[in-house]
């Protein structure tokens, strides 16, 4: 009889950690307040209708032909990412985009560096196994 008291002491018990552990993860979840602009949408589906994805990654999603742009605006200056875009080289095809089109694009590209690094090494883990960047 006693073991069956302990047991439903030691249930009562998880499941009040339990609770108290999901009100601490659900309110403290990353709230995204990054705030786009019309530009930078223009230059996400100017991205999406080039497929540059085919071929790079965002955040170490998309092809592995090309290499990760998360941060090629910090990497690059916006002179040498439009004349790569124009010119191409052997693996990479020339496109001709519009000035606005490169300027919507550089202003998506801009965006995705302002919104954290994509090199793992730099976050840093948390205890809950939540990641996070400094
Ligand atoms: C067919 C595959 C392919 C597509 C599609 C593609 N790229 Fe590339 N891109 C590459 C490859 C491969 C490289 C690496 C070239 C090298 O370093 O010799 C590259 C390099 C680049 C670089 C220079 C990276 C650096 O810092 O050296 C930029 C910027 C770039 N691509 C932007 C774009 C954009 C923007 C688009 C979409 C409009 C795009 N690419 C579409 C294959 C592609």
């Amino acid at each position: 009889m006693n073991f069956e008291k302990n047991k439903i002491i030691i249930t009562i018990g998880l499941f009040i950690i339990f609770t108290f552990y999901s009100i601490i993860l659900y309110t403290s979840v990353y709230k995204n307040d990054q705030s786009t602009n019309d530009t930078n949408h223009d230059g996400k589906l100017i991205w999406q209708k080039y497929n540059c994805g085919a071929c790079h990654q965002i955040y170490g999603l998309g092809g592995y032909l090309g290499p990760d742009l998360t941060n090629e605006y910090a990497k690059r200056s916006e002179a040498f990412i439009i004349a790569f875009i124009k010119n191409g080289n052997n693996t990479m095809p020339q496109f001709d985009l519009t000035d606005q089109e490169l300027h919507s694009l550089m202003q998506f590209l801009k965006l995705l560096d302002s919104s954290g690094s994509s090199d793992p090494r730099t976050f840093k883990i948390n205890t809950n196994g939540s990641i996070e960047q400094e």
